[in-house]
């Protein structure tokens, strides 16, 4: 007899994420989840070793303040217009829950982040996904209706396009009775931050990740930038939800990170030149490569199908993400590596 009695009803019908593969080979070119080929910044591994003591039998600062000074000394704000959480996704679920939930439909692309569909289905939130241009960009014009909140990964994912902060504003200034939260996981591999228009936009929320360019997927840090009444409603899912997402580790961690300026920037650097390393060679062997400003692209051979040459690179040690959905079926997601492993998504395709 299924066990599923005894689960609360809507549970039956959630269709949750599915994350890319994590295998436990270790000796895969692991070039699926978007992670960052470089370690972390060493004063930021420093500083939990620090923290690595006796005082793990207390529970870390429900606030984060260290971290959340740290946030808004980087980017120019106050603290109270920072939200922080365990990933982005964290701080997702609870922007999806607690500033998306109306009576009008949530505008997304219809090629974007697969876990927004996923948040919509856990908190009954209806949608409306926009469909990308031909080019596969977002078009401003297309979110000037109707709607009961906005949000977009900018640079997309998984198409790795840049929308300019001037077409960002477009879409701001188009819905101002509606949050339009800004999704920038991948903003510092060649984007600029729509942080700096918070203070003009009260309907503007900006989100950020640890994971990518600050390589500590790991350790699982999320934050939010936007006015404090927005930030309010997201302390107040949290408080009612988990008091301490971030433990004592990743809150030194993720402070000392922000501090490193020097590592962030040399990483970034590398990633940016490798990105156009790949690109070139990819386009070499007759592949058509979206422009991407994040660190992975989106490339489709007109030849060679793509879940074929994912199979076939698989073989030969490397993993790249293939989505079987609509209109994107046959590009494939590579994330940038180092120059090495590069190297070896390169030959792994061989002659094609
Ligand atoms: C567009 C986008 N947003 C958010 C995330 C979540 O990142 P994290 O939960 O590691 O902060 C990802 C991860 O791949 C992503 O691609």
């Amino acid at each position: 007899m299924s066990m599923s009695k005894f689960w609360s009803p809507f549970v039956k019908d959630l269709v949750p994420y599915v994350p890319g593969e994590q295998p436990k080979l270790t000796k895969l070119v692991k070039l699926n989840t978007n992670e960052n080929p470089y370690g972390p910044s060493p004063k930021a591994l420093a500083a939990m070793q620090v923290e690595l003591n006796d005082n793990l039998r207390l529970y870390p600062d429900p606030n984060s303040d260290l971290l959340k000074n740290a946030v808004a000394k980087y980017y120019g704000v106050q603290s109270n217009q920072v939200f922080l959480g365990n990933g982005s996704d964290e701080v997702l679920a609870h922007i999806f829950h607690g500033l998306l939930q109306h009576d009008q439909p949530l505008l997304f692309p219809d090629i974007s982040y697969s876990f927004y569909p996923v948040y919509c289905g856990l908190y009954g939130i209806e949608f409306d996904a926009v469909p990308l241009d031909a080019q596969f960009q977002i078009d401003p014009a297309d979110y000037a209706k109707p709607n009961g909140g906005i949000i977009f990964p900018n640079p997309n994912a998984p198409t790795g396009c840049l929308l300019a902060l001037e077409a960002v504003e477009q879409i701001l200034k188009a819905s101002p009775d509606s949050v339009v939260v800004v999704d920038e996981a991948y903003i510092d591999f060649g984007g600029e931050t729509a942080i700096s228009l918070v203070d003009r936009y009260p309907n503007l929320l900006v989100t950020q990740t640890l994971s990518k360019s600050r390589s500590l997927a790991g350790l699982r840090v999320g934050l939010a930038v936007g006015h404090p009444d927005l930030i309010e409603a997201l302390e107040r899912i949290k408080n009612s939800f988990n008091s301490y997402p971030l433990d004592r580790l990743a809150i030194v961690g993720a402070a000392a990170a922000f501090e490193d300026r020097e590592h962030f920037d040399k990483t970034c650097r590398l990633v940016i030149e490798s990105r156009e390393w790949v690109i070139t060679q990819l386009q070499a062997k007759g592949f058509e490569v979206l422009p991407s400003a994040a660190n992975f692209i989106f490339a489709r051979h007109p030849q060679h199908d793509a879940a074929g040459l994912a199979a076939k690179l698989r073989e030969q040690g490397v993993i790249v993400r293939h989505f079987k959905q609509e209109r994107i079926a046959q590009f494939l997601r590579i994330s940038i590596g180092t120059p090495e492993q590069n190297q070896a998504l390169i030959d792994g395709l061989g002659d094609l």
